[in-house]
């Protein structure tokens, strides 16, 4: 694994209950994870059929808890806040103490991760770059967060922030949002819809009569132990951003 750029992280807990409040040793695990799937290290990339093994890309960013929050002072890349919020939306109000969450640390100098207890089933959301400086980051659902403590399966292998922070560096769903879409990444195939589960592979659609979906994709709405891949194509999209004029350049 050759590491091209390492992001450092704050990780923002929101929690109402002690039970949210997580453990540094799950947030460990998270960035762990996000070590692993980042560098093509992760244990489970063997699973890939071989017919997409050669697309399979070592995307070269390490993730590190910062070590210098933004006034120079030693920090262990964690906040912690009890809130009186029992639940959130997507609306990003948990990204301003203003309405009741933590505001971002420089977002042209840290990846924000902000973990709460969002509702109606969301296991995370995203900005992409571009989007306004305050709300950048990703948010994760406490019990999607991490692959320990209270991470629940099937969503307890922390690839919820893999796949946040996919879209964090300008990755589309792997159909595209639409029916046969365009995700702007050639070596994922077209791809009809998402998928859920753990489907069997071939799944062919949209004419897709050889190898069909890339269902293995951080980027389809597989369960966490079903997805162990990012491609060479989408590797490329997100490295770019790092290049000279790039969207995330100062990292
Ligand atoms: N539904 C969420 C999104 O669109 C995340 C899906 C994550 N999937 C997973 N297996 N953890 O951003
Ligand atoms: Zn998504
Ligand atoms: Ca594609």
């Amino acid at each position: 694994s050759a590491v091209t750029i390492t992001i450092p992280v704050v990780v923002h807990v929101l929690y109402n209950t002690t039970a949210q409040n997580v453990t540094d040793a799950q947030i460990a695990s998270q960035i762990d994870v996000l070590n692993e799937d980042f560098q093509k290290l992760n244990a489970d990339v063997t699973k890939t059929p071989s017919a997409f093994a050669g697309s399979v890309a070592d995307v070269g960013i390490a993730f590190t808890l910062a070590k210098r929050d933004p006034n120079g002072n030693a920090t262990t890349g964690i906040t912690r806040k009890q809130v009186t919020q029992t639940s959130w939306g997507t609306d990003d109000k948990m990204k301003s103490s203003t309405t009741g969450g933590t505001n971002a640390w420089n977002t042209s100098q840290y990846l924000n991760i902000w973990v709460c207890n969002l509702s109606g089933g969301v296991l995370g959301y995203a900005q992409f770059p571009g989007g306004a400086a305050a709300t950048d980051g990703v948010v994760i659902l406490t019990t999607g967060f991490g692959r320990y403590g209270s991470a629940a399966a099937p969503f307890n292998l922390g690839r919820t922030a893999t796949h946040e922070v996919g879209h964090w560096l300008n990755l589309r769903h792997i159909w595209g949002d639409a029916s046969c879409g365009n995700d702007y990444v050639s070596d994922t195939p077209t791809q009809q819809t998402s998928n859920t589960g753990c489907p069997t592979f071939p799944k062919r659609t949209c004419g897709n009569t050889t190898n069909g979906d890339m269902f293995m994709n951080y980027m389809d709405y597989t369960d966490d132990a079903c997805m162990y891949m990012f491609s060479n194509g989408q590797s490329s999209r997100m490295n770019a951003l790092f290049a000279t004029g790039g969207a995330r350049e100062s990292l």
